[in-house]
């Protein structure tokens, strides 16, 4: 398994491994959801804005994560949000995630960013380092659904102090419906 940066030409194989995972595991409506917001990051976010990540098997894309940039005006901070993360269906459960996640957070680090969010199951993510959050402590660009998937991670040395102010996400991700 070989680790590459970006997507170029790799669109449509991408968009297909979030659309089919998810289907997968959370129904056809969230799969398509997913699949048209990587779409979306792919396609219509500023480079400096977004880092994809996949992971590559006889040149075949087996896993797939992408991070944008979520703005904190008041803060001098930069700070990413990863979303979303897939794994192909067969390749499952074999520790390719978390490499990946690894990966991907080392490649940030190095490229000078602060700290990175997400939002989702909580037990999966903080296998790669990331800890709870609250709104308080980092704000989300809107109402969150699931506070209790709000979690944060620090790639400097420096501990975690709050982010200040609210934040913005990129356009791919302006909708309630992924929060
Ligand atoms: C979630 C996902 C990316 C994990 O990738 P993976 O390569 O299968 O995960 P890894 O092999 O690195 O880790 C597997 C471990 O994480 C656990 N795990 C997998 N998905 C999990 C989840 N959603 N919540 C909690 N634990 C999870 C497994 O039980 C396994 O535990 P074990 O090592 O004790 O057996 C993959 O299952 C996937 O694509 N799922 C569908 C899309 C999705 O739900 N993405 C968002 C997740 S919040």
């Amino acid at each position: 398994m070989e680790f590459q940066t970006g997507h170029k030409g790799r669109e449509a194989e991408i968009i297909d491994l979030f659309t089919t995972a998810f289907t997968a595991s959370e129904g056809e409506e969230e799969g398509a959801l997913i699949g048209e917001l990587a779409r979306n990051l792919l396609g219509s976010t500023d480079e400096k804005d977004r880092a994809v990540f996949t992971a590559e098997d006889d040149g075949t894309i087996i896993g797939a994560i992408v991070f944008s940039r979520l703005t904190y005006e008041q803060d001098e901070r930069t700070v990413f949000v990863l979303a979303p993360v897939a794994v192909a269906t067969d390749q499952q459960g074999k520790g390719i995630g978390q490499r990946l996640l690894t990966h991907g957070l080392t490649s940030l680090r190095s490229a000078g960013v602060d700290i990175v969010v997400t939002y989702g199951d909580p037990n999966y993510y903080a296998r790669v380092g990331f800890l709870p959050v609250s709104e308080a402590e980092a704000r989300a660009p809107f109402p969150l659904n699931h506070p209790e998937g709000w979690m944060a991670q620090s790639l400097t040395e420096r501990v975690m102090a709050p982010l200040k102010g609210p934040s913005r996400c990129v356009q791919a991700l302006n909708h309630s419906a992924f929060w």
